[in-house]
């Protein structure tokens, strides 16, 4: 069964993506998960325009149903960055550079030069709960995002992804500003703000105090949000958060999803969860009667 999937121009042989911030740092780790894992692309980890260390340990932590990170955005930095994309194009997978920045002018910035350095598309990661400063009120601000999506959809000639917090009232409206502003596609869903507490020490457990909620606990959170989205937008819609199995992205196709992207789902079934994941759609669709993947992509919505 045929799993290609196009979004934005971008061709992928199926439609699973390496989400930013898992492995996505150097061009060699990237390329293993193209190579052994069989992902249809990778995201790069969020790149700013200044190299960052990031917060202290513990950064990351596994609760019961999902992992809390709060890891401060670290990068190599913009400059630093180009070896890395090179190496991972050489796995002939569509590589997309994930940036960060505090305004939409250095938005631009990066994604012309992350367009240069050799990426396919861009994500703009417009919102990171951890990372003080960074994105927390633009990606909640349907003006500040039609703005930025705008403003570098000007600057540079490959697509646009904007990607999107569920900490919002209403996260179909910031998606209305992403189509407006020209952006050629929405990923959802970031982390969640949360926080674990260590009883005995009556301490948080992260350094940072507070994280990132990822994982099976945001699953609904994140298929509520494509719903939601693919009710008002025309431009396709990437589904992110949660996504263990086939059937999980089948969850996400079915709200309006095109495509989805795999974080921590690497750490709960290793690098070659695309595989494996590709392999349970084709099941599903084999088992269910489905033929196309174009077949299921909002049907959840079209069936009310
Ligand atoms: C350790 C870690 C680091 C992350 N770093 C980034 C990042 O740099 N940029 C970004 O846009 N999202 C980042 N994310 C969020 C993921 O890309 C994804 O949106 C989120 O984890 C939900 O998907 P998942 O449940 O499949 O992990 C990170 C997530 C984790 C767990």
């Amino acid at each position: 069964m045929n799993l290609e999937t196009e979004i934005a121009g971008i061709r992928m042989k199926n439609p699973t993506m390496l989400a930013s911030g898992i492995l996505g740092q150097t061009g060699r780790s990237l390329s293993r998960i193209a190579k052994e894992g069989g992902a249809g692309a990778l995201v790069t980890k969020s790149i700013g325009l200044e190299a960052r260390t990031g917060h202290g340990n513990p950064g990351i932590l596994e609760l019961d149903n999902g992992l809390l990170n709060a890891m401060g955005l670290p990068n190599p930095g913009i400059d630093n960055f180009e070896e890395e994309v090179q190496i991972a194009k050489q796995s002939s997978v569509p590589i997309i550079g994930s940036v960060f920045a505090s305004s939409p002018e250095d938005f631009a910035n990066l994604a012309g030069r992350m367009a240069s350095h050799g990426a396919d598309a861009i994500e703009l990661n417009l919102s990171c709960p951890h990372a003080e400063g960074y994105g927390v009120e633009m990606g909640s601000d349907p003006v500040i995002v039609e703005s930025i999506v705008k403003t570098v959809v000007e600057a540079i000639q490959i697509p646009v992804f904007a990607k999107l917090s569920p900490m919002v009232p209403d996260i179909a409206q910031i998606a209305q500003a992403v189509e407006k502003g020209g952006g050629h596609g929405i990923v959802a869903i970031n982390t969640m703000r949360g926080m674990s507490i260590e009883p005995e020490m009556g301490m948080p457990v992260l350094s940072n105090k507070i994280g990132g909620l990822s994982g099976p606990a945001i699953k609904p959170v994140g298929v509520r949000a494509v719903y939601e989205i693919a009710q008002k937008v025309e431009i396709p819609i990437i589904g992110v958060g949660g996504i263990n199995t086939g059937r999980d992205a089948i969850e996400y196709m079915m709200a309006g999803a095109s495509a989805v992207q795999i974080g921590s789902g690497v750490h709960y079934r290793g690098i070659d969860i695309f595989k494996k994941v590709s392999q349970e759609i084709q099941d599903f669709m084999q088992n269910n009667n489905y033929s196309q993947l174009d077949e299921m992509i909002g049907i959840a919505g079209a069936n009310q």
